[in-house]
């Protein structure tokens, strides 16, 4: 993103989000949420991780403001946020939700359409809002399908679209519910470099996902539900600890398996980083290895 980072490196590890002894229950439905104090922090990468069922889309929902907690509540930069218009309106320019199915949030005729309408609505000038849009459509990698219209493009390109939606917005908290469930490894990867993008251009990236190996790749922080409540921590101690994963329905990643491996083996010391990508295997492994890597 064009816009300057600066202000937000300053404000590094502020809690941009928060949730604060918040309970939710659908109206027939069960409790879903408890008593939940649970912070965005700004510039930590997080996936949200848990069964079926087990809460993430309600959580997301509560901290983007589309749910309202039937108890506790909501802050934001530190303030309660208020359900009302004008309240409403500073969340969404600083939070943005990408819900699962793109079907569920695209609506306008072309991509352009749609990802100008958040813009649009803000009130900005017309010359803002396309140069917000050519930004989240560069961003996404999607520029070339600015006039197509979206009922004619894949689920991938769907998904993108709905992206660069909430990117158009410039949010600093981007939540994504499950954004690579449906997606080829390809497009997966296309998708992490993107995101990755928004991490370094500032802005703080939270994710839903089934995918143990992936969380563990990409997120600075997990934060696992369990029928016991939220536990929130670095990634590679959240998805190392047997009984949270037990009871999240997660298994173990294959990068900590691999770690503890090597730490067994005297390949990698107890306190180090452990590789998280075959790549990082390679490299961690190759002085041990000689000739390795050749070919
Ligand atoms: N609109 C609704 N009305 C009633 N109950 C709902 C509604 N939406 C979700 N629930 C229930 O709330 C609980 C949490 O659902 P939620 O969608 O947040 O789970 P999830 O962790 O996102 O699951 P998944 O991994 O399947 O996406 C479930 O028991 C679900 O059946
Ligand atoms: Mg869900």
């Amino acid at each position: 993103m064009s816009e300057p980072s600066a202000p937000r490196e300053r404000e590094a590890s502020e809690t941009l989000v928060a949730l604060r002894a918040a309970s939710y229950a659908y109206e027939e439905g069960p409790t879903v949420l408890s008593g939940l104090d649970f912070d965005v922090t700004e510039g930590r990468a997080l996936a949200l991780l848990g069964r079926n069922g087990s809460g993430k889309t309600t959580l997301m929902r509560l901290l983007s403001g589309g749910l309202r907690p039937d108890q506790g509540g909501l802050t934001l930069g530190g303030t309660p946020v208020t359900y009302d218009r004008k309240g409403l309106t500073r969340l969404r320019t600083t939070v943005q939700l990408v819900v699962q199915d793109p079907d569920d949030q695209l609506f306008a005729a072309s991509v352009e359409q749609d990802v100008s309408f958040g813009p649009l609505n803000l009130g900005l000038s017309d010359a803002e809002v396309r140069a917000r849009v050519a930004e989240a459509l560069a961003a996404l990698d999607i520029s070339a399908l600015a006039d197509r219209p979206t009922h004619l493009l894949s689920y991938g390109q769907r998904k993108r679209t709905a992206i660069a939606g909430a990117v158009a917005m410039r949010p600093r908290v981007l939540i994504l519910d499950e954004p690579t469930a449906g997606l080829d490894p390809d497009g997966q990867e296309r998708l992490l470099d993107t995101l990755q993008g928004l991490r370094d251009a500032g802005t703080t990236v939270v994710m839903a996902t089934h995918d143990v190996d992936l969380a563990l790749r990409w997120a600075d922080d997990a934060a696992l539900l369990t029928p016991s409540g939220v536990r929130t921590g670095p990634v590679a101690q959240m998805l190392a600890h047997r009984d949270l994963l037990a009871q999240a329905g997660l298994r173990l990643p294959w990068g900590i398996a691999v770690s503890e491996l090597l730490r067994t083996k005297g390949l990698l010391d107890v306190a180090g980083e452990g590789p998280r990508t075959p790549e990082e295997l390679a490299a961690l492994t190759a002085p041990a290895m000689p000739g390795a890597s050749a070919g």
